[in-house]
Protein backbone atom coordinates (compact mmCIF):
# COMPACT_ATOMS: atom_id res chain seq x y z
CA UNK A 1 0.00 0.00 0.00
CA UNK A 2 1.04 3.65 -1.12
CA UNK A 3 0.27 6.81 1.21
CA UNK A 4 -1.98 7.58 -1.56
CA UNK A 5 -4.05 4.47 -0.65
CA UNK A 6 -4.78 6.34 2.66
CA UNK A 7 -8.39 7.31 2.76
CA UNK A 8 -9.51 4.94 0.19
CA UNK A 9 -11.53 1.75 1.10
CA UNK A 10 -10.67 -1.31 -1.32
CA UNK A 11 -12.44 -3.51 0.79
CA UNK A 12 -15.10 -4.58 -1.50
CA UNK A 13 -17.20 -5.96 1.52
CA UNK A 14 -17.05 -3.01 3.76
CA UNK A 15 -20.94 -0.90 3.70
CA UNK A 16 -22.17 1.03 5.98
CA UNK A 17 -25.35 -1.20 6.18
CA UNK A 18 -23.23 -4.10 7.83
CA UNK A 19 -24.57 -4.50 11.59
CA UNK A 20 -22.07 -3.21 14.04
CA UNK A 21 -19.79 -5.55 16.54
CA UNK A 22 -19.82 -2.40 18.62
CA UNK A 23 -22.48 -0.17 19.37
CA UNK A 24 -23.44 2.28 22.05
CA UNK A 25 -27.12 3.52 22.50
CA UNK A 26 -27.36 6.82 24.58
CA UNK A 27 -24.49 5.68 26.54
CA UNK A 28 -23.25 7.91 29.74
CA UNK A 29 -20.83 7.27 32.38
CA UNK A 30 -21.11 9.65 35.43
CA UNK A 31 -17.88 9.13 38.49
CA UNK A 32 -20.19 9.88 41.35
CA UNK A 33 -21.63 13.54 40.58
CA UNK A 34 -19.20 14.42 37.40
CA UNK A 35 -20.84 13.49 34.42
CA UNK A 36 -18.33 12.62 32.18
CA UNK A 37 -20.23 10.86 29.25
CA UNK A 38 -23.78 11.54 28.54
CA UNK A 39 -26.04 9.88 25.71
CA UNK A 40 -23.40 8.97 23.33
CA UNK A 41 -24.30 7.08 19.81
CA UNK A 42 -21.64 5.44 18.68
CA UNK A 43 -21.59 2.49 15.76
CA UNK A 44 -18.44 0.37 14.88
CA UNK A 45 -18.87 -1.32 11.82
CA UNK A 46 -16.13 -3.90 10.52
CA UNK A 47 -13.79 -2.27 7.54
CA UNK A 48 -14.72 0.83 9.05
CA UNK A 49 -12.87 3.72 10.21
CA UNK A 50 -14.84 5.75 13.61
CA UNK A 51 -12.72 8.93 14.33
CA UNK A 52 -13.18 10.16 17.92
CA UNK A 53 -12.22 13.29 18.39
CA UNK A 54 -12.27 16.41 21.31
CA UNK A 55 -10.86 18.86 23.24
CA UNK A 56 -9.11 17.96 26.39
CA UNK A 57 -11.76 16.72 29.03
CA UNK A 58 -14.13 16.26 26.50
CA UNK A 59 -14.77 12.32 27.25
CA UNK A 60 -12.78 10.16 24.71
CA UNK A 61 -11.17 8.60 27.12
CA UNK A 62 -14.12 7.32 29.52
CA UNK A 63 -16.05 6.37 25.93
CA UNK A 64 -13.23 3.86 25.22
CA UNK A 65 -12.86 3.27 28.86
CA UNK A 66 -16.16 1.95 28.85
CA UNK A 67 -16.21 -0.53 25.67
CA UNK A 68 -12.24 -1.74 26.10
CA UNK A 69 -13.86 -2.92 29.66
CA UNK A 70 -11.60 -0.66 32.25
CA UNK A 71 -14.87 0.97 33.37
CA UNK A 72 -18.92 0.36 32.92
CA UNK A 73 -21.51 2.88 32.01
CA UNK A 74 -24.10 4.63 34.03
CA UNK A 75 -26.79 5.38 31.43
CA UNK A 76 -27.88 4.01 28.26
CA UNK A 77 -26.54 0.73 26.27
CA UNK A 78 -23.37 -1.05 25.17
CA UNK A 79 -23.50 -4.06 22.34
CA UNK A 80 -21.74 -6.62 20.93
CA UNK A 81 -22.81 -7.84 18.03
CA UNK A 82 -26.11 -6.99 19.16
CA UNK A 83 -26.05 -8.62 22.33
CA UNK A 84 -26.22 -5.90 25.55
CA UNK A 85 -22.72 -6.38 27.86
CA UNK A 86 -21.24 -4.96 30.53
CA UNK A 87 -17.32 -5.82 30.70
CA UNK A 88 -15.95 -6.31 34.47
CA UNK A 89 -12.56 -6.29 32.77
CA UNK A 90 -10.20 -5.91 29.93
CA UNK A 91 -10.04 -9.42 29.89
CA UNK A 92 -13.74 -9.80 28.76
CA UNK A 93 -13.20 -6.93 25.93
CA UNK A 94 -10.42 -8.75 24.56
CA UNK A 95 -12.15 -12.11 24.88
CA UNK A 96 -14.88 -10.42 22.16
CA UNK A 97 -12.16 -9.38 20.18
CA UNK A 98 -11.77 -5.76 21.42
CA UNK A 99 -8.15 -4.71 21.51
CA UNK A 100 -6.96 -1.53 22.58
CA UNK A 101 -3.58 -0.14 22.19
CA UNK A 102 -3.17 2.33 24.50
CA UNK A 103 -0.46 5.54 24.23
CA UNK A 104 1.96 4.49 26.28
CA UNK A 105 2.52 1.35 24.96
CA UNK A 106 2.98 -1.75 27.17
CA UNK A 107 6.37 -3.21 25.64
CA UNK A 108 9.75 -3.94 27.28
CA UNK A 109 11.85 -1.78 25.69
CA UNK A 110 15.18 -3.92 25.97
CA UNK A 111 13.56 -7.00 24.52
CA UNK A 112 13.72 -7.43 21.10
CA UNK A 113 10.68 -7.20 18.51
CA UNK A 114 9.90 -10.68 18.51
CA UNK A 115 9.68 -11.27 21.67
CA UNK A 116 7.06 -7.53 22.51
CA UNK A 117 4.90 -9.22 19.93
CA UNK A 118 4.15 -12.16 21.95
CA UNK A 119 4.75 -10.78 25.38
CA UNK A 120 2.11 -12.89 28.06
CA UNK A 121 1.31 -14.99 24.93
CA UNK A 122 4.44 -16.76 24.26
CA UNK A 123 4.14 -19.76 21.86
CA UNK A 124 5.82 -22.86 23.43
CA UNK A 125 6.44 -26.36 22.88
CA UNK A 126 7.38 -29.53 24.22
CA UNK A 127 5.29 -31.93 27.15
CA UNK A 128 4.91 -30.50 30.63
CA UNK A 129 7.28 -29.98 32.56
CA UNK A 130 9.50 -29.33 30.12
CA UNK A 131 8.00 -26.74 28.06
CA UNK A 132 9.94 -24.11 26.43
CA UNK A 133 9.65 -20.78 24.39
CA UNK A 134 9.31 -22.30 20.85
CA UNK A 135 11.51 -18.99 19.65
CA UNK A 136 12.50 -20.09 15.52
CA UNK A 137 7.98 -19.93 15.52
CA UNK A 138 7.46 -16.72 17.23
CA UNK A 139 10.40 -15.37 15.42
CA UNK A 140 9.31 -16.76 12.11
CA UNK A 141 5.49 -15.88 12.82
CA UNK A 142 6.07 -12.15 13.82
CA UNK A 143 8.39 -11.64 10.94
CA UNK A 144 5.23 -12.70 8.59
CA UNK A 145 2.55 -11.10 10.68
CA UNK A 146 4.43 -7.51 10.24
CA UNK A 147 5.23 -7.95 6.54
CA UNK A 148 1.25 -9.09 6.01
CA UNK A 149 0.89 -5.46 7.43
CA UNK A 150 3.47 -4.41 4.86
CA UNK A 151 5.23 -2.91 7.95
CA UNK A 152 9.35 -4.17 6.93
CA UNK A 153 11.84 -3.74 9.98
CA UNK A 154 15.48 -4.60 9.42
CA UNK A 155 15.98 -7.21 12.33
CA UNK A 156 13.66 -8.51 14.90
CA UNK A 157 16.40 -8.89 17.23
CA UNK A 158 16.70 -5.36 17.95
CA UNK A 159 15.14 -4.19 20.84
CA UNK A 160 11.83 -2.74 20.55
CA UNK A 161 12.80 0.28 22.45
CA UNK A 162 15.15 1.21 19.62
CA UNK A 163 11.75 1.65 17.16
CA UNK A 164 10.63 4.90 16.63
CA UNK A 165 7.31 6.06 18.08
CA UNK A 166 5.38 5.68 14.97
CA UNK A 167 6.99 2.14 14.35
CA UNK A 168 5.97 0.74 17.39
CA UNK A 169 2.67 1.66 17.27
CA UNK A 170 2.53 -0.61 13.97
CA UNK A 171 4.45 -3.47 16.01
CA UNK A 172 1.06 -2.90 18.18
CA UNK A 173 -1.13 -2.91 15.71
CA UNK A 174 -0.04 -6.05 13.94
CA UNK A 175 0.09 -7.74 17.31
CA UNK A 176 -3.62 -7.09 17.67
CA UNK A 177 -4.67 -8.57 14.31
CA UNK A 178 -2.65 -11.36 14.56
CA UNK A 179 -4.52 -12.14 18.13
CA UNK A 180 -7.91 -12.06 16.29
CA UNK A 181 -9.26 -8.51 17.38
CA UNK A 182 -12.10 -7.31 15.44
CA UNK A 183 -12.19 -3.90 16.94
CA UNK A 184 -9.26 -2.13 17.05
CA UNK A 185 -9.17 0.61 19.26
CA UNK A 186 -6.21 3.29 18.86
CA UNK A 187 -5.98 6.02 21.62
CA UNK A 188 -4.25 9.00 20.61
CA UNK A 189 -2.30 7.51 18.49
CA UNK A 190 -0.50 10.02 16.75
CA UNK A 191 -0.29 12.98 19.49
CA UNK A 192 3.28 12.58 20.23
CA UNK A 193 4.57 11.99 16.93
CA UNK A 194 6.03 14.27 14.09
CA UNK A 195 4.63 14.37 10.55
CA UNK A 196 6.04 11.59 9.10
CA UNK A 197 5.49 9.03 11.47
CA UNK A 198 1.83 9.68 12.01
CA UNK A 199 1.65 9.53 8.25
CA UNK A 200 3.37 5.58 9.33
CA UNK A 201 0.66 5.02 11.47
CA UNK A 202 -2.44 6.12 9.51
CA UNK A 203 -1.32 4.23 6.85
CA UNK A 204 -1.36 1.27 9.04
CA UNK A 205 -5.32 2.13 9.96
CA UNK A 206 -5.75 1.81 6.38
CA UNK A 207 -4.33 -1.52 6.61
CA UNK A 208 -6.39 -2.37 9.76
CA UNK A 209 -9.03 -1.54 7.84
CA UNK A 210 -8.50 -3.58 4.56
CA UNK A 211 -8.29 -6.55 6.71
CA UNK A 212 -12.16 -6.44 7.78
CA UNK A 213 -11.34 -4.56 11.50
CA UNK A 214 -13.55 -2.05 12.63
CA UNK A 215 -11.18 0.68 14.19
CA UNK A 216 -12.12 3.30 17.00
CA UNK A 217 -9.50 6.10 16.54
CA UNK A 218 -9.00 8.82 18.61
CA UNK A 219 -7.62 11.60 18.02
CA UNK A 220 -7.68 15.68 18.85
CA UNK A 221 -6.35 16.65 14.98
CA UNK A 222 -9.21 17.05 12.31
CA UNK A 223 -6.54 16.67 9.78
CA UNK A 224 -5.27 12.91 10.78
CA UNK A 225 -8.84 11.70 11.43
CA UNK A 226 -9.86 13.02 8.06
CA UNK A 227 -6.79 11.25 6.20
CA UNK A 228 -8.36 7.35 7.00
CA UNK A 229 -11.81 8.01 8.76
CA UNK A 230 -14.80 6.83 7.84
CA UNK A 231 -17.23 7.97 10.33
CA UNK A 232 -16.31 11.15 12.73
CA UNK A 233 -17.86 11.62 16.23
CA UNK A 234 -16.98 14.95 17.75
CA UNK A 235 -17.16 15.15 21.75
CA UNK A 236 -17.95 18.04 23.57
CA UNK A 237 -18.19 18.11 27.20
CA UNK A 238 -19.26 14.27 27.39
CA UNK A 239 -21.96 14.70 24.48
CA UNK A 240 -22.07 14.55 21.33
CA UNK A 241 -21.68 17.32 19.05
CA UNK A 242 -21.30 15.79 15.35
CA UNK A 243 -21.64 12.17 14.34
CA UNK A 244 -21.51 12.54 10.59
CA UNK A 245 -19.91 9.95 7.96
CA UNK A 246 -17.23 11.35 5.53
CA UNK A 247 -19.67 12.26 2.69
CA UNK A 248 -21.86 14.74 5.01
CA UNK A 249 -18.76 16.63 6.47
CA UNK A 250 -16.01 18.19 4.72
CA UNK A 251 -12.51 18.58 6.06
CA UNK A 252 -13.11 22.16 6.59
CA UNK A 253 -16.26 21.90 8.85
CA UNK A 254 -14.57 19.57 10.99
CA UNK A 255 -11.54 21.43 11.66
CA UNK A 256 -14.19 23.78 12.90
CA UNK A 257 -15.66 22.04 14.93
CA UNK A 258 -13.03 21.28 16.64
CA UNK A 259 -11.57 24.59 16.75
CA UNK A 260 -14.20 25.92 18.23
CA UNK A 261 -14.50 29.08 16.16
CA UNK A 262 -17.24 30.88 18.60
CA UNK A 263 -15.14 30.18 21.77
CA UNK A 264 -12.10 30.95 20.27
CA UNK A 265 -13.75 34.70 19.47
CA UNK A 266 -15.17 34.85 22.96
CA UNK A 267 -11.66 33.94 24.17
CA UNK A 268 -9.90 36.73 22.34
CA UNK A 269 -13.21 38.96 23.54
CA UNK A 270 -11.89 38.04 27.06
CA UNK A 271 -8.16 38.97 26.36
CA UNK A 272 -9.36 42.43 25.72
CA UNK A 273 -10.72 43.36 28.59
CA UNK A 274 -6.71 42.45 30.34
CA UNK A 275 -4.62 44.84 30.33
CA UNK A 276 -1.44 44.79 28.13
CA UNK A 277 -2.76 42.12 25.67
CA UNK A 278 -2.92 43.79 22.35
CA UNK A 279 -6.05 41.84 20.50
CA UNK A 280 -5.00 43.16 17.13
CA UNK A 281 -1.58 40.97 17.61
CA UNK A 282 -3.44 38.44 18.15
CA UNK A 283 -3.76 35.60 15.45
CA UNK A 284 -7.21 35.65 13.19
CA UNK A 285 -9.47 32.78 13.81
CA UNK A 286 -8.44 31.55 10.28
CA UNK A 287 -4.90 31.38 11.52
CA UNK A 288 -5.51 29.78 14.94
CA UNK A 289 -7.54 26.59 12.73
CA UNK A 290 -4.56 26.24 10.43
CA UNK A 291 -2.81 22.53 11.08
CA UNK A 292 0.26 22.65 13.27
CA UNK A 293 2.68 20.36 13.02
CA UNK A 294 3.24 18.06 15.61
CA UNK A 295 6.92 18.86 16.67
CA UNK A 296 8.55 15.77 18.75
CA UNK A 297 9.42 16.22 22.43
CA UNK A 298 12.42 17.77 23.41
CA UNK A 299 13.11 20.63 20.03
CA UNK A 300 10.80 23.38 21.65
N1 LIG B 1 -11.89 8.62 37.21
C1 LIG B 1 -12.48 9.81 37.11
N2 LIG B 1 -13.08 10.38 38.18
C2 LIG B 1 -13.68 11.57 38.09
N3 LIG B 1 -13.79 12.29 36.95
C3 LIG B 1 -13.22 11.79 35.85
C4 LIG B 1 -12.54 10.53 35.87
N4 LIG B 1 -12.09 10.28 34.62
C5 LIG B 1 -12.46 11.35 33.87
N5 LIG B 1 -13.14 12.25 34.61
C6 LIG B 1 -13.70 13.52 34.11
O1 LIG B 1 -14.50 13.23 32.98
C7 LIG B 1 -14.31 14.21 31.96
C8 LIG B 1 -13.89 13.55 30.65
O2 LIG B 1 -12.57 13.03 30.81
P1 LIG B 1 -11.82 12.17 29.71
O3 LIG B 1 -10.53 11.71 30.31
O4 LIG B 1 -12.73 11.13 29.20
O5 LIG B 1 -11.53 13.24 28.58
P2 LIG B 1 -10.64 13.14 27.26
O6 LIG B 1 -11.50 13.57 26.14
O7 LIG B 1 -10.01 11.80 27.18
O8 LIG B 1 -9.53 14.23 27.52
P3 LIG B 1 -7.97 14.28 27.08
O9 LIG B 1 -7.94 14.77 25.67
O10 LIG B 1 -7.38 15.27 28.02
O11 LIG B 1 -7.40 12.91 27.23
C9 LIG B 1 -13.32 15.20 32.51
O12 LIG B 1 -14.03 16.30 33.02
C10 LIG B 1 -12.61 14.45 33.61
O13 LIG B 1 -12.19 15.33 34.63
MG1 LIG C 1 -7.99 11.08 27.08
Amino acid sequence: MTTADIGKNNGQVATDDQAPVVELRGTGKSYGNIRALHGVDLAVRPGRVTCVLGDNGAGKSTLIKIISGLHQHTEGEFLVDGEPVRFSTPREALDRGIATVYQDLATVPLMPVWRNFFLGSEMTKGPWPVRRLDIARMKKTADEELRNMGIVLDDLEQPIGTLSGGQRQCVAIARAVYFGARVLILDEPTAALGVKQSGVVLKYIAAARERGLGVIFITHNPHHAYMVGDHFSVLRLGTLELSASRDEVSLEELTNHMAGGAELAALKHELAQVGGVDVEELPEEADLQAPVAASPEGNS
